[in-house]
């Protein structure tokens, strides 16, 4: 034999695994993260293990104790990981072999590597959709900040990028909020069922011992266990919803830091971005760039390519356990990470931000976004809103052509496109009026920003 380690199945074998192939098929630098969840998992496994009279109350002792060593010295880095053990598990167990003796030998009754690690990733899966749904609850309270702020502030709403229609900036902030609300309630829905247990199913057909799955289940915290042990062993429906649900999460914060980046150019200058949250260039000393809008849009590229990973390493997995699927690991870390980090930096970048109010109500003092209110208006004096609809797009040709604003148009020249006119229509030619004459609940008026807010709030007691 060569130096190499022995690994787990090796005894059958009469040659090492070539080392080439082993450090190929080593998993170590990637689900090293995993150690957490391993350990926990093993001693619930153990503790299982000895309730049943399966291994002694001393050995459980002793591999409990032992595995708590081992998470000590991972914690503190006195133990790292070498591929040359090829995955977490052994990495764990060798330790714990060399700290305890014999014993540790007894952890793995009843229990395969792929119901282990199908536990680690449901574990990690709970503890990051915990984390992910904290930081999704942490945006949602800065944006009812700033909808509160910005509630009775007018700005453009916008259809196909063009001005459409003047609303309350705060209606814009609580579109948001209502956005975050549904990929917090995806993940929780998908917390559900992530939250079933593995263990017991062993490689795939389950175990001659009599293990309780429903005990080892109880001590995870898992609400449930799994009722096929093919499906608990080979199942990463769940790794691919989770990344699925990360995926809208960065679209979502993908579109809203397009608004930043736009929104805080020259050509809007909508938004300000506080100097600690932008960036400028080695070579033109006035710009000031969006960079972190920038970055969380680059960076939802790479979580919609850990979604095609996914789904391509299942499509064509014979049942039951195979070894690609130990290629789930790099994009599930890595949505989980990219994904939190983009919820983080981005509401910190957004606390420091400010809308430009001043600017914000020059423009939209006499823009011909109020055109729809000229045709609601003349709906209110009885004419088809067909009609009215053609009328004051005659109307706005022809303030196009005079360079003159909708409310700066006289009566008289009203009355030539519509009898239907009187002095009331100047009322409606304001961008408050506009905004506040909205009726229908859930719409772009302060009062309605009011109750959305309000609603927010109370749902979050
Ligand atoms: N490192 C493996 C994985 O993540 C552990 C399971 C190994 N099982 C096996 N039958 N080789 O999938």
């Amino acid at each position: 034999m060569s130096n190499q380690k022995e690994l787990l199945w090796q005894s059958r074998f009469s040659q090492p695994f070539d080392r080439e192939a082993l450090k190929f098929s080593s998993s170590v630098h990637v689900d090293g993260l995993l150690y957490r969840e391993d350990i926990q998992g093993s001693i619930a496994h153990a503790t299982m293990l000895a309730e049943e009279g399966i291994i002694s109350g001393e050995e459980a002792g002793q591999i409990v104790e032992g595995l708590r060593a081992v998470e000590q010295e991972l914690e503190s880095g006195a133990l790292v990981p070498v591929w040359e053990d090829e995955d977490i598990h052994t990495v764990i167990e060798n330790r714990l072999k060399e700290l305890i003796g014999p014993a540790a030998g007894k952890l793995h009754s009843g229990r395969s590597r792929n119901d282990q690690v199908a536990t680690d990733t449901r574990l990690y899966l709970r503890r990051n959709i915990d984390c992910l749904t904290g930081l999704i609850a942490g945006m949602q309270s800065t944006l009812l900040d700033k909808a509160e702020r910005y509630s009775r502030t007018i700005m453009f709403g916008y259809t196909h990028l063009q001005r459409a229609q003047p609303m309350s900036a705060g209606h814009y902030y609580m579109a948001w909020h209502s956005m975050f609300g549904r990929d917090a309630s995806r993940l929780s829905d998908l917390r559900k069922r992530a939250n079933v247990s593995p263990l017991g199913a062993a490689a795939f057909a389950g175990s001659t011992l009599p293990l309780n799955t429903a005990r080892s289940a109880e001590l995870l915290g898992f609400e449930g266990v799994f009722s096929n042990s093919i499906d608990a062993v080979s199942d990463r429906d769940l790794v691919i919803e989770f990344i699925s649900a990360c995926a809208t999460v960065m679209m979502h914060l993908s579109r809203f830091s397009e608004d930043v980046i736009l929104w805080s150019s020259a050509e809007f200058n909508y938004l300000g971005i506080s100097d600690a949250f932008a960036t400028g260039s080695s070579i033109m000393p006035q710009k000031k760039n969006a960079d972190i809008a920038e970055l969380v849009r680059g960076k939802t590229g790479r979580v919609y390519g850990n979604l095609m990973n996914i789904l391509t390493i299942m499509k064509g997995l014979p049942l039951s356990y195979n070894r690609d699927m130990q290629e789930d690991k790099p994009p599930l870390f890595d949505t989980a990470e990219t994904t939190a980090q983009s919820l983080s930096i981005f509401r910190r970048m957004l606390e420091n931000t400010w809308l430009n109010e001043e600017r914000l109500a020059r423009l939209t003092a006499d823009d011909l976004s109020l055109a729809t209110e000229i045709a609601e208006y003349l709906v209110r004096k009885q004419i088809p809103f067909r009609d009215a609809h053609r009328i004051t797009g005659k109307i706005v040709a022809y303030a196009i052509e005079q360079d003159k604003s909708l409310p700066s148009i006289g009566l008289d020249e009203y009355r030539t496109f519509s009898e239907a006119f009187d002095e009331g229509i100047y009322d409606d030619l304001k961008p408050d009026a506009s905004v506040n004459s909205k009726k229908t609940s859930g719409s772009c008026s302060f009062r309605s920003v009011e109750e959305q807010i309000a609603r927010a709030r109370a749902s979050k007691k």
